[in-house]
């Protein structure tokens, strides 16, 4: 029961997160202070997969969404201040998991494909390791536009 539960959470969050709003936390994070999307109890464990997930689908660093504190260091590295929205970047996440979720929840979870349920899209989904997704066919890798 447990490790269904957790399976579905870690799968739902790094994934489509349809089941944001449905589970119980296992662990409680009493690091994070400024969570509007993600469950404020969700895990210090589960926060970090969330997070890594959105940083391999785009392809970049924590600092892409989150500031340094200026002149302060941490076991060698620059010290960060995760809670703080000062970065755009940061609140365009937020909206992308809002968008993320939504076609999940109102489109993908009433969708069938050949009589399966189809798979829930993730940032990775558009992103595939970048920051700007590709929107047309013209940027496509591999299109000459002088070959027809
Ligand atoms: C694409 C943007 C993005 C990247 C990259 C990213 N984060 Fe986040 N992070 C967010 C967003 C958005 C939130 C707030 C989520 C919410 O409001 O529910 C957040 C929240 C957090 C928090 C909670 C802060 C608090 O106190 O509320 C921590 C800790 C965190 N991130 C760590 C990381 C780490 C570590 C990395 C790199 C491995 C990382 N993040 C990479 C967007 C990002
Ligand atoms: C349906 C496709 C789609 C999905 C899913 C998606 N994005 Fe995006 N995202 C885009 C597009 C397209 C852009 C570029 C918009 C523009 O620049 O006009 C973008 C831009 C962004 C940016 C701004 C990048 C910059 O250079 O400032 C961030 C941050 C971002 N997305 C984070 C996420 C995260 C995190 C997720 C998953 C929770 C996600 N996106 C899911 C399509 C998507």
């Amino acid at each position: 029961m447990r490790i269904n539960k957790k399976t579905i959470l870690i799968a739902s969050l790094c994934g489509g997160m349809i089941f944001m709003q449905s589970f119980v936390p296992l662990q409680h994070n009493d690091k994070a202070t400024n969570l509007k999307v993600l469950p404020k109890d969700i895990s210090e464990k589960e926060l970090h997969d969330v997070m890594r997930t959105f940083s391999k689908s785009l392809g970049v660093h924590c600092d892409f969404c989150h500031v340094k504190v200026e002149g302060q260091m941490e076991g060698g590295h620059p010290k960060m201040d995760f809670a703080a929205d000062t970065k755009p970047e940061k609140n365009t996440a937020r909206d992308m998991m809002r968008m993320t979720m939504a076609i999940n929840n109102d489109h993908i979870s009433k969708m069938k494909i050949d009589g399966h349920k189809m798979e829930e899209i993730a940032c990775v989904t558009c992103h595939m390791g970048r920051t700007s997704p590709i929107v047309s066919v013209d940027s496509l890798p591999g299109q000459n536009k002088d070959r027809h």
